[in-house]
């Protein structure tokens, strides 16, 4: 199975994912795009030999097909059969989510469907959560939502910062979402509960 892979900043996911597709794993990696041409991860995945790519959303300000119709061209060319978003932070048209419907991954820092959205931590801070954590799901059109793939849970502990808990979520994000992608590039979309 061809993966391509999503980033918008330093691409830590991005890296565990590559990582773990070796020897009789039924992936590889064949690109890692970015909406950012400064994303750190673009360079990391050049060091592992990576193909990479970058279309800057900037210019096309609001126009978000326009900026997916280039976007797009990289990632076609690559011929990918799964899309993994990780730490991608741009809202994708549900044209796009289409093309790719049943296999575009992402992960996001939070229990969904617990806090959708942004400010995970700082939210389940803010509510005396006594435990966190991250989600893997299939994209759909609707943000953060989609049936879940993965689920890690942490402990929210006392005198936790967001910084702290995302840290803590973070190292679990990078076992989850390599486990998730294992069973799904077999076809198993049965949820990894850690
Ligand atoms: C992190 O906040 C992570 O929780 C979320 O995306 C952000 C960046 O991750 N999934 P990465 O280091 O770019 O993978």
């Amino acid at each position: 199975k061809r993966v391509a892979i999503l980033i918008s900043g330093g691409g830590s996911n991005m890296l565990a994912l590559c990582e773990s597709m070796t020897g009789d794993h039924p992936a590889r990696p064949v690109l890692v795009a970015s909406n950012d041409p400064e994303a750190g991860g673009l360079k990391k995945a050049a060091a592992l030999g990576i193909p990479t790519a970058a279309v800057d959303h900037r210019p096309f300000a609001g126009d978000r097909a326009a900026f997916e119709a280039e976007f797009l061209k990289p990632i076609l060319a690559a011929g990918p059969d799964i899309l993994c978003l990780a730490g991608f932070m741009r809202v994708l048209t549900p044209g796009f989510v289409e093309r790719f419907k049943g296999r575009m991954l992402n992960i996001h820092p939070s229990l969904l469907p617990k806090y959708p959205g942004l400010d995970t931590h700082a939210r389940a801070l803010a509510a005396g959560d006594a435990e966190a954590g991250c989600t893997v799901h299939e994209v759909t059109p609707v943000l953060d939502d989609g049936p879940i793939l993965g689920q890690a849970r942490v402990p929210v502990l006392a005198g936790d910062t967001a910084e702290t808990l995302a840290a803590r979520v973070l190292r679990e994000e990078h076992r989850l979402y390599p486990a998730v992608l294992r069973r799904f590039a077999c076809g198993d979309r049965t949820p990894v509960r850690s």
